[in-house]
């Protein structure tokens, strides 16, 4: 089997991958040698960098569900410990899916990882999700109680934003991008990073934190339903919770009154900062400090 089948096709929107919705078995014994280098390139390379940047939960369950560097995870043996633990499965899938068919999965506690591998000269930056990115990002916190049951909400909530329009799901797409792929987290060491689109990334890893220029700012759902996002470079804004608790307790509520809200505000742009922002500032020494922390 080829180890890479991503088709493309001529659009309007030019010339765009082509992704089957099919749920796949991951097809291990066609990873090439080279496909394993890469996984522990990458693997190694982050876990150096996320020393003291991805948050604990994040480190401890990729230690505790057996994700190495040497080869390519088994999904299967991955699984085992993923349903003792939250009840969640991964399952192979060739890229991106429709909105409805990955809110479905992730309600289900399904979590869709791309089955193949980037080659060894993408391993900065590759546009589309790849298994790094799904696997080494995503995946370790589905093992965290708190974060898993946000993930299944985010796709039952998924479902019922589909019959509430394009607003409601660019407002809940919105949050997904500042939270499971961009969020930060304020601990009592510092800021630290949980998302994967963060993680799997060895710029984005280190501008998140160490960079003055993007904004890092206090959670707040309405704030993220409204303001836009980059896909071509490093973020300009970074959402900062205090605990998965408070992520999962915001976004408890029904959101169709919120969507409703909404519908008739502006949206904000990617940079901005508002007055009302509780921003997160490098303190003296080693600490962040947020305006109104003593
Ligand atoms: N509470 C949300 C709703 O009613 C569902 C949701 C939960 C959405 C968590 C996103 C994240 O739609
Ligand atoms: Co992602």
């Amino acid at each position: 089997m080829e180890a890479r089948r991503v088709e493309h096709q001529m659009t309007e929107k030019g010339y765009v991958p082509v992704y089957t919705t099919a749920v796949v078995e991951q097809p291990w014994g066609a990873y090439t040698a080279t496909d394993h280098r890469v996984w522990e390139s990458l693997f190694l390379r982050q876990r150096e960098i996320l020393k003291g940047r991805a948050c604990r939960e994040f480190i401890d369950a990729q230690d505790a569900m057996g994700m190495g560097a040497n080869q390519i995870p088994k999904f299967d043996e991955l699984n085992a410990v993923l349903r003792e633990t939250t009840g969640w499965e991964l399952i192979g899938v060739e890229g991106l899916l429709p909105e409805l068919t990955f809110f479905e999965h992730l309600a289900a506690r399904r979590f869709p990882v791309t089955w193949w591998i980037r080659r060894p000269d993408q391993l900065d930056y590759i546009a589309e999700p790849d298994l790094f990115h799904d696997l080494f990002g995503h995946v370790p916190l589905l093992m965290n109680p708190v974060f898993a049951d946000y993930m299944a909400a985010y796709g039952r909530g998924g479902v019922k934003a589909h019959g509430c329009g394009p607003e409601a799901l660019a407002a809940l797409t919105r949050l997904y991008w500042y939270t499971v792929e961009f969020g930060l987290i304020d601990t009592p060491e510092g800021l630290r990073i949980y998302g994967a689109g963060i993680v799997s990334s060895k710029g984005e890893s280190i501008h998140c934190l160490e960079s003055a220029a993007p904004n890092r700012i206090g959670f707040d759902l309405e704030r993220i339903m409204r303001t836009r996002y980059r896909i071509d470079t490093f973020q300009k804004s970074y959402f900062v919770i205090d605990s998965f608790d408070q992520l999962f307790e915001a976004t408890r509520p029904d959101f169709r009154p919120l969507y409703a809200r909404l519908a008739g505000q502006a949206t904000i742009p990617a940079g901005e900062v508002w007055a009302s922002d509780r921003v997160f500032q490098r303190g003296s020494g080693e600490g962040w400090l947020a305006d109104g922390d003593v």
